[in-house]
């Protein structure tokens, strides 16, 4: 298993733990933290999320053998069970980011509550790249957060981002030495400890609750064009082309 948990001083950790593929999440993977969020939201002892990854990288998003091999047939494929979760909790969730954030690894931080990345982090949504689409509600929240311009640069053309670009567009809180984001993040987290519990959930619930249909029926909209799309030729030719370790060659499309 890929995904390692530990609740420590009511804080809830999930460590996406699969270095030798840039932690690639995988079907069980998803499956894993979902269950994990679901477990800690009802667990009285914690009083918050902690989601991290490795020194390095934090996910190269959906592994993408796994896209091929096994792509989310229904409505409750392991991947929505995981959006779904993140989005509904209700407890606080921090994310502590180095290195690569890619795909899900930049839009599951839109739902976070804090995120904190080094300054070795680089984030992408390079969705059209793979022939694909956004997912995870980023088709709203993007654009929603950054205005249509800069959220055009990362979500069409897929550019990558610093750390301190995503501070200044809104995606995350601060950017620390790598070495520090993690500590600092459990820090964060644990000021949960001595702040009263209900009315932390509450509050979050306040602030969250208005969009939650609309993010649940963006990132349902999304899939069904996402899930069209992995069959399509330019996701085959995009997925071989990661591979063979070339570039894509999209001319023969129209
Ligand atoms: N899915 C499946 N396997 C992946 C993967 C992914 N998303 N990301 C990395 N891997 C695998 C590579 O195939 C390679 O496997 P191998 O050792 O068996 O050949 C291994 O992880 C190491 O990756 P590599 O590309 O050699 O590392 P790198 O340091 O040169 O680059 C990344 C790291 C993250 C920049 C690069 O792997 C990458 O771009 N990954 C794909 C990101 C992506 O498009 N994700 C999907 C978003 S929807």
């Amino acid at each position: 298993m890929s995904i390692k948990t530990a609740t420590i001083n009511g804080v809830a950790t999930i460590e996406i733990a699969r270095p030798e593929k840039k932690n690639a999440i995988t079907s069980a993977m998803y499956q894993a933290m979902a269950d994990a969020i679901n477990a800690a939201a009802a667990e009285p002892s914690v009083r918050a999320l902690l989601i991290t990854g490795q020194p390095g990288i934090f996910t190269s998003g959906n592994d993408i053998e796994d896209f091929m091999a096994r792509p989310p047939h229904d409505g409750e494929a392991p991947v929505f069970q995981f959006m779904e979760a993140l989005i509904g909790c209700d407890k606080p969730v921090i994310a502590a980011v180095t290195g690569g954030a890619i795909g899900i690894g930049t839009t599951m931080l839109l739902h976070c509550d804090f995120v904190y990345v080094a300054d070795d982090a680089r984030l992408a949504m390079p969705f059209v790249s793979l022939g694909l689409v956004p997912e995870f509600a980023s088709s709203l929240l993007v654009p929603q957060l950054m205005g249509n311009r800069r959220a055009a640069e990362k979500l069409l053309l897929g550019d990558p981002f610093t750390g301190e670009q995503a501070v200044e567009c809104g995606i995350a809180n601060a950017v620390l030495p790598a070495g520090e984001v993690l500590n600092h993040a459990r820090r964060i987290a644990e000021r949960f400890n001595t702040l009263a519990p209900s009315a932390v959930r509450e509050s979050k619930r306040l602030m969250r609750e208005p969009q939650r249909a609309a993010l649940r029926e963006t990132y349902r909209n999304e899939a069904e064009i996402f899930g069209a799309r992995l069959r399509s030729p330019e996701a085959m030719e995009a997925f071989q082309a990661f591979f063979q370790k070339r570039t894509p060659d999209f001319t023969q499309f129209s």
